[in-house]
């Protein structure tokens, strides 16, 4: 059972927290993680009713299905470009001439925004192409319930919150999702109450669930040090062909960011422009490094997420460090 509530926030549009409650108020007992879920609500669009929902956790999957879930703005795209390849001969043919958002649908997507005229979860069920790769945002908790049930590959990737607060705020303001300067966005993103947050909860309950055999778990950190290991990591997830030298050299130039920045279809701006309303210097990919924080956060922004990160760690024994090493 979902409860969706409304909750006030200085998104543009109306906004609601989603909670799952499985059967007598127990929580998703589909999903392998054992916790008290009743705290676990995630920040939506308000178009996320609770029938809604109910709709995306009856999502029927299929045996081939492989599931890209990632909290926003965490290298998703980049990740799915990869996996795409990977699941189909690495066909850069078809790659470079659609989008991938076409290629791998993004599940809940028509629940983002009024503006967006589509039924994606009809897109996905509708998708011939064999395996299916399907993007969400949702948390563990409200992916279908069939990814848990039937143990479905699930690819993760997360990314250092100080860069997803950067890349995010950019991203929500251009898009007009969100109105604010960065104060503002970084009390509502570390209170829960910017689009998909909370973010804790998203990334540490795929993070403990790491070890589950349909799980891979990567970071955004992981992908920028060290991409050709990432890539024969999830070669093997994927059970795709062994790649030779050739390949891979072809593979990593495909997915660098100056190329896929330059390419039509490898770089959604362009179409994001063509659906939603964005701002005149709207990039959908912006600097594509670790630690842009650095430079665009100040002192006091940087102190109340690393003192907030802390908080939500230490309670699981974990340090950011554990998770992104250096940023
Ligand atoms: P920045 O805003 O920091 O530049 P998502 O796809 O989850 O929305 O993530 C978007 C972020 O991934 C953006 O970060 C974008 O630039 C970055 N990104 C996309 N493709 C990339 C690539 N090929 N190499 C490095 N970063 C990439």
């Amino acid at each position: 059972m979902y409860i969706s509530r409304p909750i006030e926030s200085s998104a543009t549009r109306s906004m609601v927290q989603v909670q799952c409650q499985g059967l007598n108020g127990a929580g998703p007992s589909w999903v392998p993680l054992k916790q008290d879920w009743s705290q676990r609500w995630c920040t939506l669009s308000g178009l996320y009713t609770a029938d809604y929902a109910e709709r995306v956790g009856g999502f029927q999957t299929r045996d081939s299905d492989v599931f890209l879930v990632s909290f926003m703005k965490c290298g998703t795209t980049w990740l799915q470009e990869l996996s795409w390849l990977l699941l189909n001969q690495l066909d850069f043919e078809q790659s470079s001439k659609s989008y991938i958002m076409q290629r791998s649908p993004y599940l809940e997507y028509s629940s983002n925004s009024p503006l967006i005229k589509m039924d994606s979860i009809k897109i996905c069920d509708d998708l011939q192409s064999t395996p299916r790769l399907i993007k969400s945002h949702l948390p563990a908790q409200l992916l279908p319930r069939e990814i848990w049930e039937k143990r479905r590959k699930i690819i993760y990737v997360a990314r250092n919150p100080k860069d997803v607060v950067v890349s995010s705020y950019h991203f929500l303001t251009g898009t007009g999702y969100w109105r604010g300067n960065m104060d503002e966005y970084v009390d509502q993103f570390v209170a829960g109450r910017i689009f998909l947050t909370s973010f804790w909860s998203h990334v540490i309950d795929f993070y403990r669930m790491r070890s589950e055999e349909n799980i891979f778990f990567v970071t955004y950190e992981k992908m920028k040090e060290d991409l050709e290991n990432v890539i024969r990591r999830l070669s093997a997830f994927l059970e795709s062909p062994d790649l030779s030298q050739t390949e891979m050299k072809n593979l990593l130039e495909y997915l660098s960011f100056e190329n896929m920045k330059a390419s039509t279809y490898g770089n959604p701006t362009a179409r994001i422009k063509s659906t939603l309303q964005v701002s005149d210097d709207f990039e959908f990919m912006r600097r594509g490094i670790v630690g842009s924080y650095k430079d665009e956060l100040n002192f006091d922004q940087k102190r109340k997420i690393d003192n907030w990160t802390r908080c939500c760690l230490e309670e699981y024994g974990l340090t950011e460090f554990d998770i992104f090493g250096n940023v």
